[in-house]
């Protein structure tokens, strides 16, 4: 695997291979990777000859110093596991390297960055938007690989792909769950044990609403039955639960007015905010 850590060479080197006729996947990632981001890795390699992943924990899209002070931060062993996963190009830049002063660029996304964790971590999406324009700038993939547990950065970032026509493919990859069903995720690092068992009533809730509301139960008394379960719970602390149409994020009253309506929630479990969703 080729380690980049300066946009230039970088560059250079992906010209030479698109030239050579060379469709470039990408899967942008903030590391302290997973089994969920290998997963991103696979199906890049399996549509594209070459597979370029890169590792930068962005500050910009942190509304919260101390989430980004505490996000993990493990290179060494992500150089490892890339290798063995066969990515072909790692490019991990310093921050100077991607943010050389505090950005003029404003993004608005609408009600698409309102709701949900636009609502709870105002800022967010639009140093996501930051971060992800400047990437898709330099590396110039044909695919871009995303998992399915952050649907909202996914809408919006195919918003951005849309509105800049950026010529570039968006797939979003399922979820990767441990066997208990917690979705994998770089945060699960900072949970201690007790709270590592806590956090399973994420998925678990999240299954028996969508169980419900395909038994017909009303998405008004399925998110009343999400609080409750949460309330009788301490030590994991609900923030929202929504049933959204998938496509435009839209809050729906009931599951038949979308096509494809997703549950998505976030909890904090003690300090570590947690999030996930399921299509119905
Ligand atoms: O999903 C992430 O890991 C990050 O938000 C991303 C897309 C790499 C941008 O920093």
């Amino acid at each position: 695997m080729q380690i980049f850590r300066e946009i230039g060479p970088l560059r250079a080197f992906l010209i030479e291979k698109k030239g050579a006729g060379q469709s470039i996947g990408f899967v942008p990632t903030m590391g302290a990777l997973h089994p969920g981001h290998l997963a991103l890795i696979a199906v890049s390699r399996s549509q594209n000859p070459l597979t370029v992943c890169s590792i930068f924990v962005n500050p910009t899209q942190f509304n919260n110093v101390s989430d980004f002070e505490k996000y993990p931060r493990t290179l060494e062993k992500d150089v490892d596991m890339l290798e063995k996963a066969g990515c072909d190009v790692l490019f991990c830049p310093d921050e100077p390297e991607m943010h050389t002063r505090s950005s003029y660029l404003n993004f608005n996304f609408g009600h698409l960055e309102t709701v949900m964790e636009g609502k709870f971590r105002p800022g967010h999406f639009n140093g996501v938007a930051q971060v992800v324009s400047k990437l898709f700038h330099i590396v110039n993939p044909d695919h871009a690989y995303f998992g399915q547990k952050d649907w909202q950065q996914f809408v919006i970032i195919s918003t951005l792909v849309d509105e800049l026509k950026f010529n570039v493919t968006l797939h979003s990859v399922e979820t990767v769950r441990e066997n208990d069903g917690l979705a994998m995720s770089s945060r699960n690092l900072r949970l201690s044990e007790k709270q590592r068992r806590q956090a399973i009533l994420i998925p678990a809730t999240l299954a028996e609403a969508k169980a419900k509301l395909k038994g017909g139960d009303s998405i008004l008394s399925v998110k009343k039955f999400v609080e409750d379960t949460f309330e009788s719970n301490p030590g994991i602390t609900l923030e929202y639960i929504e049933v959204v149409n998938s496509k435009n994020l839209l809050p729906l009253y009931s599951v038949e007015e979308a096509d494809r309506p997703i549950l998505c929630m976030a909890a904090f479990v003690g300090e570590v905010r947690l999030i996930d969703n399921m299509f119905l």
